[in-house]
């Protein structure tokens, strides 16, 4: 079997969404001390916190790449409040898997996601319950 699933090839050879918001209303960025690999997400959420835009940018491997685009794809849309359910075990069966020591980049891309999400809260003085933020502990 190879290594990589065709939906993880095309995500990482054609990335969606790849890019930068200038007004964006939430950005979240993230990185992996072990890696050294680091994802950013651009939000733009209009007055029903639904998200119009989703951009990103991200400097890392082929899965973390995939990821971040699978996962833009996954919340382009779609309620605030959906997109910060999103888990990375979503995100890895919407691209049809990820070899066992990729995982933590599938992760990369949730916590991305929930920083840009945290980012809009707090510039919009929403309250949360801090336990949606906390960080995954991952093993691999
Ligand atoms: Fe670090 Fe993929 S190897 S995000």
């Amino acid at each position: 079997m190879a290594l990589y699933s065709e939906k993880v090839m095309d995500h990482f050879t054609n990335p969606r969404n790849v890019g930068k918001i200038d007004d964006a209303d939430g950005v979240g960025e993230v990185g992996n001390a072990k890696c050294g690999d680091i994802m950013k997400i651009y939000l733009k959420i209009d007055e029903n916190q639904i998200i119009t835009d989703v951009k990103f940018n991200t400097f890392g491997c082929a899965s973390a790449i995939a990821s971040s685009s699978m996962a833009t794809c996954l919340i382009k849309g779609k309620p605030v409040s959906e997109a910060i359910e999103l888990s990375n075990k979503a995100v890895i069966e919407a691209l049809d898997g990820l070899p066992p020591v990729k995982i933590h980049c599938s992760v990369l891309a949730e916590e991305a996601i929930k920083a840009a999400v945290k980012d809009y809260y707090d510039r919009n003085g929403i309250s949360y319950d801090p336990a949606m933020f906390e960080e995954k502990d991952i093993h691999e």
